[in-house]
């Protein structure tokens, strides 16, 4: 009886140590997390996820500091000033690949989080592909929330149907058939924004014109920038900018992606996170009120990109952020962030086989995750990021009004020599 009553009291005292430990570690003050998705069709997913953090650690004060602009044009320019004044947010969001790692990585602005992988068992449950776009020299510096496809062309089937079109499986038939078909009937063939939203739209044309190869080419020096087949890239790409809507230059990616819901435009090439916008901020249901292919001549090859989460040097209240960046790997973490964000999780632990969560658009962008080549996203810096996505974007807004091939194709030509890291 007194030995019970002894191994009762041992039992009671451990759990209190055990509380009082526990509360003297967990987190609590601010904790900034920076980001680009301020809203319309962006902010759901981050939010929920907040939410969910917010419940695990009731002490911490999330401050969301996002800057809209899409694909971070503004967010970019804010980070950096910051950065540069030795202000870092807690964290920040920043492309896997060539962002994270040539430009903050390279500056020596980033803080391993390596310790995070081992701690949860992330290097066995993250692709092997993605884990080499986070790591240099045998350490990991981001947290990749998911992944997004670059290469879709989204359209309403009831609307093609109306119009007597059908999705073009190549730019030959778009050019040829289908847009002198929409033009004459009024619609506007294909949706486009501001230059971000057309380097998109061109990576996608590079990709059906140069094949897998040729595209990967661009990047590591194999691909000449001046040859007959890029030239034929830009010339294919103005001809397709001719079909698009007049007011492209003013317009960020949600009107664009908009006007295909609103029967203005037939189709839009955008990454999947308009299937975030259509599915959580229009409320549509999947292959009905929208549906998807890959852009024309890209069958078999997904061009990926991911976000990720950083833990900068002298982050303000690291502690807080390394738990946030555990949620954000996390499965439980990416099944919240993903089904409302349009990607797919990053962690394969996450519940990517349950059709209720992830629903027809995710499990038709995992089968081809799984099994398409994979190529990575100019437009979302998993190449190319920082000088050379700079000087593209400016000749790609120059191209917009004055599309001259040879002019084009000679820039980015000189632009890859100076900038891409060729080995
Ligand atoms: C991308 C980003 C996506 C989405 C998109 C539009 O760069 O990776 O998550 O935010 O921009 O803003």
């Amino acid at each position: 009886m007194k030995l019970r009553l002894t191994l009762i009291l041992i039992a009671v005292l451990l759990a209190a140590l055990v509380g009082a430990v526990i509360a003297q570690v967990a987190p609590s003050g601010d904790l900034e997390i920076f980001s680009w998705w301020a809203g319309g069709g962006e902010a759901a997913g981050l939010e929920a996820l907040i939410a969910h953090f917010n419940e695990e650690y009731p002490d911490v004060n999330v401050v969301n500091s996002a800057v809209s602009g899409g694909s971070g044009v503004n967010a970019r320019a804010v980070l950096a000033t910051r950065m540069q004044a030795g202000d870092p947010p807690g964290t920040f969001q920043i492309h896997a690949g060539s962002a994270l790692n040539d430009i903050w990585v390279a500056a020596e602005a980033m803080e391993p989080v390596t310790f995070i992988f081992e701690e949860q068992g992330w290097m066995e449950t993250y692709p092997q592909g993605l884990l080499d776009l986070i790591s240099r020299d045998g350490e990991v510096y981001a947290v990749p929330v998911n992944i997004h496809r670059s290469n879709v062309m989204w359209y309403v089937p009831t609307n093609l149907e109306e119009w007597g079109v059908t999705v073009p499986a190549d730019w030959e038939e778009f050019l040829t058939v289908t847009c002198p078909a929409l033009q004459e009937a009024g619609i506007v063939p294909l949706s486009v924004g501001t230059t971000w939203t057309q380097v998109h739209l061109w990576e996608s044309v590079a990709l059906a014109e140069l094949g897998v190869e040729g595209y990967k080419g661009l990047w590591d020096g194999t691909t000449d920038w001046e040859s007959e087949e890029v030239l034929g890239v830009f010339d294919t790409y103005g001809q397709i900018l001719a079909c698009t809507n007049e007011d492209r230059d003013a317009i960020d990616w949600q009107p664009a992606s908009q006007m295909v819901i609103d029967g203005t435009a037939a189709f839009n090439i955008m990454g999947d996170w308009a299937a975030g916008l259509y599915l959580v901020d229009f409320e549509l249901e999947p292959g009905v009120g929208f549906a998807w292919a890959a852009s024309p001549g890209t069958d078999g090859a997904f061009i990926m990109l991911s976000d990720a989460f950083g833990l900068p040097n002298g982050a303000p209240n690291r502690d807080a952020v390394v738990a946030w960046l555990t949620l954000l790997g996390s499965a439980e973490g990416q099944d919240i962030f993903n089904p409302l964000k349009g990607s797919l999780p990053a962690n394969t632990a996450a519940n990517i086989e349950d059709a209720e969560l992830y629903n027809a658009y995710f499990q038709d962008a995992y089968e081809d995750w799984t099994t398409n080549e994979i190529v990575g996203s100019l437009a979302h810096e998993a190449v190319g990021a920082g000088e050379f996505l700079n000087g593209f974007s400016e000749l790609i807004a120059q191209f917009s009004t004055e599309p001259d091939s040879a002019t084009a194709a000679a820039i980015a030509a000189e632009l890859a020599a100076e900038t891409l890291a060729v080995e």
